[in-house]
């Protein structure tokens, strides 16, 4: 375990890689097979992630950053004196750094993330960009309830989710984070949460199936990932990266596409794959604002604010705990 990050862990938890056995295995019983998309994140993960928030088509951070860029202020200027940023997927946190220019008060930033390389690399760079802010970041996944240092629980905390990274759970998954996040940021919380918006699906498609096979990589990268920490016995080959819309769902998936019949196994145990059938890897779900508005209110959060970039690809909320 790497000294310099907390990892969030209830006593009774499984150890992260008997979690991701555990997952792994399940998904792949499933009549319709399926991955959990968190397990995208280890180091080459977070690495081809990085690669994909350049790419032309994936318009997503560039879009989110000129929201930020103009509205950042406004976020920061509510911030009362010694609060607390806390980021979930916080990833590089490059984002947060549009935040921070603004925030000169700050009792801490608490990045978290289920990608401890993605921490440390944030956490580095942070240091040289802010020498004196105490970044406390914690290594967990967000669908549970992270425990925050006693130290903070008496600070006014603002909520930061960008990056759509809420549109990776169905709306019902997504409201139970919000509520959680509510719990974690209450009382008086404020969140500001990056939705990406819905559009014409070319766009998305494209998004998401880039020219250069780098979003390909990203996703085949799950089953190197089972070969190199489940004993798994995935032919990369025999698979292929699809990117559909699910116009009634509104959600990009992507899915791996067995090119062939064949076997495979991990950890001893064989699954059968027919040429054609796919293994579900991720959603992205798309929303209108009123749309997201209405999911947050269902999560008990007041929307406060909502901004979108000069092309109305992206938009970010900014919402308040309800009493
Ligand atoms: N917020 C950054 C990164 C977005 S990528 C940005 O906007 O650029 C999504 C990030 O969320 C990754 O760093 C991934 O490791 C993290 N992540 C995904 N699922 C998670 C979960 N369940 N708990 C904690 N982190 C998660
Ligand atoms: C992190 N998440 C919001 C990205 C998305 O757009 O759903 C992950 C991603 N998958 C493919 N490209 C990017």
């Amino acid at each position: 375990m790497r000294p310099d990050l907390s990892r969030a862990r209830p006593a009774a938890a499984l150890h992260p890689n008997q979690e991701f056995a555990a997952s792994v295995l399940k998904g792949l019983s499933n009549p319709r097979k399926s991955l959990p998309c968190k397990y995208f994140y280890d180091a080459r993960g977070s690495e081809l992630f990085e690669q994909i928030t350049e790419l032309p088509e994936y318009y997503l951070p560039r879009a989110e950053i000129a929201v930020l860029k103009t509205h950042a202020g406004e976020l920061a200027s509510e911030m009362p004196d010694a609060a607390v940023l806390i980021e979930f997927g916080s990833g590089l946190s490059r984002k947060t750094e549009l935040l921070l220019g603004h925030m000169y008060n700050l009792r801490a930033y608490v990045p978290i993330d289920v990608s401890q390389d993605a921490l440390l690399r944030a956490k580095n760079r942070l240091r040289s960009r802010f020498p004196l802010l105490e970044v406390h970041a914690i290594a967990a996944d967000f669908c549970q309830a992270v425990p925050l240092p006693p130290a903070f629980a008496s600070c006014p905390k603002l909520g930061f989710f960008p990056g759509s990274t809420i549109g990776n759970y169905s709306p019902s998954a997504a409201a139970g984070l919000l509520r959680n996040m509510r719990d974690t940021l209450s009382p008086g919380g404020r969140i500001a949460v990056g939705v990406d918006l819905k559009k014409d699906p070319r766009t998305l498609i494209c998004a998401y199936n880039d020219a250069a096979g780098v979003t390909a990589a990203f996703n085949l990268n799950l089953l190197r990932r089972i070969n190199s920490e489940l004993e798994g016995t995935f032919d990369l080959d025999a698979f292929r990266h699809e990117a559909i819309y699910n116009p009634r769902e509104g959600r990009i998936e992507m899915h791996l596409v067995s090119k062939k019949n064949h076997a495979m196994s991990v950890l001893g145990r064989q699954f059968w794959f027919a040429a054609g059938e796919t293994i579900h890897t991720e959603n992205s779900y798309k929303y209108s604002p009123g749309q997201f508005q209405e999911l947050a209110r269902l999560a008990g959060w007041q929307p406060v604010n909502v901004w979108f970039d000069e092309q109305k690809l992206f938009s970010v909320h900014e919402l308040r705990s309800l009493p």
